[in-house]
Formats: structure tokens, sequence, C-alpha cells
């Protein structure tokens, strides 16, 4: 199975993401973590990304498809991958679709985690994320056990730098000029499935999974 998860910055991507593949046992390439991986392990790639992520700007597309291609002709990706945040803008789209066409398969389902802006705000400015294994979490909604730990890895929780106010309400710009027009894309391909992201965690992963177990 080849999926795409989309929605909104804060729709909870990850979070729905991480249950799936553990569900599907399949490889999950966020483009979103992938660079702040690389800011972390200091890496130039990550140092000249999160200068456009902290602002909430979207990093250049040629960037992107080329961290994406090289991550997907990797062999674990051959049969089953689940994409997050990937592709964010036409251009990404067709060059994903280019390059799966040059590996002989397509996508199956994009599935978008639907969300107002005024929930997305609340989530976003009380997330929390480990600095090891990227796992999120929310100071309300999905407290850790212990303050500022990581349930599963015991890594320190910090605030994402783009988790500001005055980041969030630009990438929500940009999701709306720049990544909405890709729902129509997929529409016109017969791929969509909107799901409503504003239900708890558990309600949300079950209407995922009973479109993935259709498909
Ligand atoms: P990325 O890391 O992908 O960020 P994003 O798209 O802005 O989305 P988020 O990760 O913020 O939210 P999410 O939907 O994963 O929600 P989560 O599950 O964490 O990208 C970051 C940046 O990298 C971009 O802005 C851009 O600069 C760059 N980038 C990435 N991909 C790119 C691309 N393709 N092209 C160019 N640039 C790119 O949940 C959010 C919070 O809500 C958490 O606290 C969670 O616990 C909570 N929550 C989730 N679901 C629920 C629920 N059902 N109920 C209650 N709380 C919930
Ligand atoms: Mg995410």
């Amino acid at each position: 199975m080849k999926i795409l998860v989309m929605g909104p910055p804060g729709a909870g991507k990850g979070s729905q993401s991480s249950k799936i593949v553990e569900k599907y046992k399949m490889p999950s390439i966020s483009t979103g973590q992938m660079f702040r991986d690389a800011f972390n392990a200091n890496e130039s790639i990550g140092i000249e990304a999160m200068k456009f992520i902290k602002e909430g700007d979207l990093v250049s597309d040629d960037i992107t498809n080329e961290i994406v291609r090289l991550r997907l002709t990797k062999k674990d990706a051959e049969t089953n991958f689940l994409l997050d945040g990937y592709p964010r803008t036409v251009t990404q789209a067709v060059a994903l679709d280019d390059l799966l066409e040059e590996m002989d398969t397509k996508l199956d389902a994009v599935i978008n985690i639907l969300s107002s802006h005024d929930v997305l705000f609340e989530r976003m400015e009380q997330r929390r994320v480990c600095k090891v294994c990227g796992a999120s979490y929310h100071l309300r909604f999905k407290k850790p056990v212990v303050d500022k730990v990581c349930d599963k890895c015991s890594g320190e929780l910090y605030q994402r730098q783009d988790d500001t106010h005055e980041s969030v309400k630009r990438r929500l710009e940009i999701y709306e000029t720049k990544t909405k027009p890709l729902l129509d894309y997929y529409s016109k391909q017969g791929i969509l499935y909107n799901v409503n992201g504003m239900q708890s965690f558990d309600a949300v992963y079950e209407d995922i999974i009973l479109v993935l177990d259709e498909i």
C-alpha cells in the first residue's frame, strides 16, 4: 500500500501516521521530520532548511524533491510507504507522479485530515516534541507521563521553532495558497479521502482505517 497523509499544519498527520505505519508495517516518510533530523545532526541541508522552516515558509521544491527521491528509492519503500507532508505544492505533486511512474507504481490513496484554524492554533501552540525520536505530545490532550520527558524513549521534549503564533499563521496562509490546490489534483485522480480531524485521536484513526481497509 502506498499512501499519502495530507492536511493543514497541526491537523494530526504525524500523530495518525505513526499509528498507521505500526499497523501496516510500512516506512513513514515525513519531509518535515527529515529536515528536523538533519538540522539536529548539524547537516548543511538541515541548517539551510531550518531558515525557512522557523519562519513558517516552505523549503524549495528542488531540495525537497531530491530528498524524497533519495528516500523513496530505498529498498524498504519498494512495496509500501506512507508519505506525511509531501507533496505540498503542485510542482512537488507532479515530480512525485513522475518518480512513481519511473518506479512503475502509483499512490493508492490520499487521506486528507480536515480541521478548523482555531483548533490548529491550539494544537500547535501546545505541542511538545521529542528531540530524540520525534514523538509528538500535547500539553492538554496527550500529556507525557513525566513532565518534559518522552514516554517512548525518555528523550527531552521541546517546542518546535515553527510553533510560535506568527509562524503558525504563516504556515496556515501557505497551506491555503500552495497546498490546498492539491486536493483538487488528487480528487481528479479519484484517490482523495477526507477524514474529520476534529475528533479524538482514536476516532480519527478509526475513520482512516475504515478507508485503508477498503482500498
Ligand atoms: P511538518 O513537520 O510536516 O509540519 P506541518 O505540515 O506544519 O504539520 P505538523 O507536523 O505541524 O502537524 P501534524 O499535522 O503532523 O500534527 P501532529 O500530529 O503533530 O513540516 C514542517 C516544515 O517543514 C514546513 O512548514 C516546511 O517549512 C517544511 N516542509 C515540510 N515538508 C515540506 C515540503 N513537502 N515542501 C516544502 N517544505 C516542507 O499534531 C499536532 C498537535 O495536535 C500535537 O500536539 C498532537 O498531540 C495534537 N493532536 C493531534 N491530533 C489530535 C486530536 N485528534 N485531538 C487532540 N489533539 C490532537
Ligand atoms: Mg507532523
